[in-house]
Order: C-alpha cells, then sequence, then structure tokens
C-alpha cells in the first residue's frame, strides 16, 4: 500500500479527521458517489433501480465499531426492518443484507452480535433472502468465523467474506467448503506479521483462495475490480464445470458500473454492495484509500471544479 493510502486508512480511525472530513460542505456530494442515500427508503430505491438492470445487491447498514448495547441493537432493528422493506418486492436471493458484527456488538460481546445476527438471519429467511459476514480486520477473524459457524446450524445459506492479504486465509477458504464464500483483497491496514503488503502478493493468493473456492463444494462469490482476477476467475469456473448459476461476481455500489452491467449483459451473476446510512464515515474513507483517483476526485470537489 502507497503512503498516501496508508495515512487515509489511518485517518478511516481517527476521531479527529471524521469530524474535519465530515465537516467538509462538499464531503457529502463525494460521499454520495458510493453511497446509496441514508435512509431504509433510499436502499430500496436503490435495489429496485439495479435488480431491474439486471443485477443482484447486498444491502450494508453502515455502521461499525458499536461500543455501546443500544446502538447495536439499534443496528440489528435497522437491517430487520430493511428486510421487511425487502419482502413486498419478492426478490429473493436477488437481494441480500451484508453485516459487519463490529456494529451488532461484537466489540461487547460476542453472544450479544450472535444474537443480534439471528434475528437479521431469521429475518432474512423469512423473505427467502440470506445474510453474508462482512470481514473486519484482523483481530476479529477467529470471532467472526466462530459466529458463523454457530449461525449456520440454524441457517446454513449465510455466508462470509475472507480477505485475500491475510496469510491464514487459504487455510479459511479449505475450512469453509460447502459455505457461500465471499473472497475479497482486503481493505484494512494489516501488519506485515499476519499479512502480505504488496498488490503482487496479495495478488497471488487471491488466486490461490479463488483455486480452493472453485474447486469445492460451496458458492463462490468473487468480489473484486480487477479484471485480471475476474478472467482468471471465470476460467477456473469453467475448469471445474461450474455453470454461471454456481458462482457470483460482486463489485461495490458506484465502482465500475459499466462492468458490473457488461457481465450481467454477457451472462454472469454480479450483486453490487449497496451501503447506506449516515454513519459512512470509515466505509468512505476505505473506498479513497483504495484509488488515488478517489481523492483527485473529492479534492477537485473541495476547489469546486
Ligand atoms: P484493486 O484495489 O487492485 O483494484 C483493481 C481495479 O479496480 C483498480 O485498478 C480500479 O480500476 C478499480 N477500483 C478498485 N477500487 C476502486 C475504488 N475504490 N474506486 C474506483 N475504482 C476502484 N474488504 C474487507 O476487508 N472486508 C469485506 O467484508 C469486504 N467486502 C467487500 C464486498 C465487495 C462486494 C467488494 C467488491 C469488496 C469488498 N471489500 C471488503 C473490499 C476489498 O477488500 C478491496 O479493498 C476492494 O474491493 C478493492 O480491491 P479490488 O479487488 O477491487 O482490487
Amino acid at each position: 500500500m502507497d503512503m498516501l493510502g496508508s495515512l487515509l486508512l489511518a485517518g478511516s480511525r481517527s476521531p479527529l479527521a471524521r469530524r474535519a472530513v465530515s465537516g467538509l460542505p462538499v464531503t457529502r456530494k463525494v460521499v454520495d458517489r458510493f453511497v446509496a442515500g441514508e435512509t431504509t427508503a433510499d436502499a430500496v430505491e436503490a435495489t429496485r433501480r439495479l435488480t431491474a438492470a439486471g443485477l443482484a445487491v447486498t444491502i450494508d447498514h453502515l455502521g461499525e465499531e458499536v461500543r455501546d448495547a443500544a446502538t447495536a441493537r439499534a443496528a440489528a432493528k435497522a437491517y430487520v426492518s430493511l428486510l421487511d422493506a425487502l419482502a413486498p418486492l419478492g426478490l429473493g436471493r436477488r437481494a441480500e443484507v451484508s453485516v459487519k458484527l463490529s456494529a451488532v456488538g461484537q466489540r461487547l460481546d460476542e453472544a450479544m452480535a450472535l444474537e443480534h445476527a439471528r434475528q437479521i438471519c431469521a429475518a432474512a429467511r423469512d423473505c427467502g433472502s440470506t445474510v453474508t459476514l462482512d470481514m473486519e480486520d484482523h483481530t476479529t477473524v477467529d470471532s467472526t468465523l466462530e459466529v458463523l459457524r454457530a449461525l449456520r446450524e440454524d441457517f446454513p445459506e449465510t455466508g462470509v467474506a475472507i480477505q485475500a492479504y491475510l496469510f491464514r486465509s487459504e487455510a479459511d477458504c479449505r475450512d469453509l467448503a460447502g459455505s457461500r464464500v465471499r473472497l475479497v483483497k482486503g481493505a484494512y491496514r494489516e501488519p506485515a506479521s499476519v499479512a502480505y503488503q504488496s498488490k503482487g502478493e496479495v495478488d497471488r493468493a487471491y488466486v490461490r483462495c479463488l483455486r480452493v473456492l472453485m474447486a469445492g463444494t460451496g458458492y463462490p462469490m468473487v468480489a473484486t475490480h480487477d479484471d485480471r482476477l475476474i478472467a482468471i476467475a471465470e476460467l477456473l469456473a469453467d475448469r471445474h464445470d461450474r455453470d454461471r448459476d454456481a458462482y457470483e461476481f460482486q463489485m461495490l455500489y458506484g465502482i465500475r458500473t459499466d462492468k458490473q452491467l457488461a457481465l450481467a449483459e454477457a451472462g454472469s451473476r454480479v450483486r453490487v454492495y449497496v451501503p447506506y446510512g449516515d454513519d459512512w464515515y470509515g466505509y468512505f474513507m476505505r473506498r479513497l484509500a483504495e484509488r488515488p483517483a478517489n481523492v483527485a476526485f473529492f479534492l477537485r470537489a473541495l476547489r469546486g471544479k
């Protein structure tokens, strides 16, 4: 990761930077490129629009690292209300939700996060939908996989994100045989003791994990905007006789929309990760950190151009 990226990721966890960036008048305009809006109605509207264009969605109610039980409870409630609002659309698995366990209490008490996640899984099942657990920084991986294991006893359709940059992830992919697994490169600033640091190493690790998932019995969700990795995923799916409905591609809302549509038009399943809500700061800063061009876009908006 370059210096700017590291700085932005450090900023994503700094309360001072949060106040400074959130207070800028143009921030909202730039945030709108990556976030579908603040309310449940905004998320439902984005879902209508994207599914009408032939894409599936996974919706994230923004929030993370919650430090009090009431906020964690409110986050779980927000997901249940969202799923209730999606039910009449009859989209089933074409509209699922992504959950960060730290938003529903993981930092306070793993059992509380599990209970909240169960409520969300039950509401998802009621409308024929599913839940995928996002993966956060490496200190949370064991806990997240433990919660996943418990959830899958009652809701085996629950999926999880695995981050290729962590040394442990190839083994985790093997352990998750039979599961829905979203493979990502990884978006947090991790130490060299646990994670690959260079793009080349991360990309190679991604391919190794992809090989395990495509050869396995689960449902791989190939979450990347990287053309080379998308092409490799297609080759591996072919090699393992996977039909187009036996895996899917995933990309983020507002990023490479043209590619999302092109893949869907060519017959692939494509799911867009749609974040909504007012707690957009951490998510937004990670997106800036991924790409200097996004920072340039932000700076241009600041200068009013
Ligand atoms: P890479 O960053 O190498 O980018 C490849 C190309 O994609 C770039 O050259 C550029 O063209 C385009 N691109 C990538 N990022 C862009 C951006 N921000 N703006 C504009 N263009 C961009 N991470 C995590 O740690 N836990 C998680 O649970 C998830 N969940 C998740 C879900 C989904 C659906 C996606 C797509 C991603 C995640 N991530 C994630 C984020 C992931 O770890 C990673 O940080 C980003 O996807 C960027 O990596 P790429 O694979 O796209 O490759």
